[in-house]
């Protein structure tokens, strides 16, 4: 087996996250017959499924030995495992309410690990030309900008950024309405939401936000870009305030540990 190069897996992420990107720009003025999914707001495109389908076959042809995790390739329900094996995650739009929208958050993910750890993360909206990627001990950029995450470490004078879940049950919508409310009411500066998590947490790395909370998530919703984030000097971890987990289907990201510790602190956890 030839010796795994972190380079060579960035450049074929980044080639793969910029040809799914093509296909997104093509579709992105047309109709799109979107397909429900687990929920009345969670959706599946014909251009999400195509996405997925180019990113496997250019990554099946490089490393036919490695794991692929693909949003669209994983049956509903099915559970996750992330072993030790290089293993290329993927999410082919991250945003997709967004893409049939039109409203311009939309990314297409990668992110590769082994031995569970994430390596390698790329996160591109092809709408905005926004190439965000990182090589574990390479630093994080925005194209050809060093990323640095922001050094607050106050909750009461940050800016977040928070999604409200695709999970519609009415205990889940009040956790996610009481966290809203208790970080407004702290008081911090604000609250966004881009409909699109791996960006959310890209707008940690590049420090346009402090931090961020997300809950409902896969882990193909937050791998790619949870390497962009450290890479950027931030921190990513568990609500717990351990080590991210990516089948926990959560993330807590900020610039610092303080604020990151903060976040944690205050939330109110989600049921399952
Ligand atoms: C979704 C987005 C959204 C988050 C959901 C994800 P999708 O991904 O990241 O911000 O709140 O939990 O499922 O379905 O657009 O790939
Ligand atoms: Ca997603
Ligand atoms: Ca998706």
């Amino acid at each position: 087996m030839r010796q795994l190069s972190l380079s060579d897996c960035l450049s074929l992420s980044i080639q793969c996250a910029e040809e799914a990107g093509n296909l997104i720009l093509k579709a992105n003025d047309q109709a799109k017959i979107a397909q429900m999914k687990s929920s009345s707001s969670d959706f599946a495109t014909a251009t999400d499924k195509a996405c997925e389908e180019l990113i496997v076959t250019k990554i099946k042809n490089s490393y036919p030995e490695h794991h692929i995790i693909g949003e669209e390739s994983t049956a509903l329900g099915t559970e996750i495992t992330l072993t030790d094996s290089p293993t290329w995650i993927i999410d082919p739009i991250d945003g997709t309410t967004n893409f049939v929208h039109g409203f311009p958050f939309v990314a297409v993910c990668i992110g590769f690990s082994v031995k569970r750890e994430i390596k390698v993360g790329v996160v591109y909206n092809p709408i905005l030309k926004h190439l965000y990627f990182a090589k574990e001990g390479s630093g994080a950029y925005l194209n050809s900008t060093r990323l640095q995450a922001s050094s607050c470490t106050d909750l009461s004078r940050s800016l977040l950024v928070s999604e409200w879940s695709y999970d519609r049950r009415r205990d889940h919508l009040a956790c996610a309405q009481a966290n809203f409310t208790n970080f407004l009411m702290h008081p911090c500066h604000g609250i966004r939401s881009t409909g699109s998590s791996a960006l959310d947490l890209c707008l940690v790395a590049e420090g346009s936000v402090d931090g961020s909370w997300i809950f409902g998530l896969n882990i193909w919703d937050y791998a790619a870009a949870s390497i962009i984030v450290k890479e950027a000097n931030g921190v990513v971890m568990d609500v717990t305030g351990g080590p991210v987990d990516f089948l926990a289907k959560r993330v807590v990201a900020a610039g610092t540990r303080e604020l990151a510790l903060a976040l944690c602190e205050k939330l109110v956890e989600t049921p399952v």
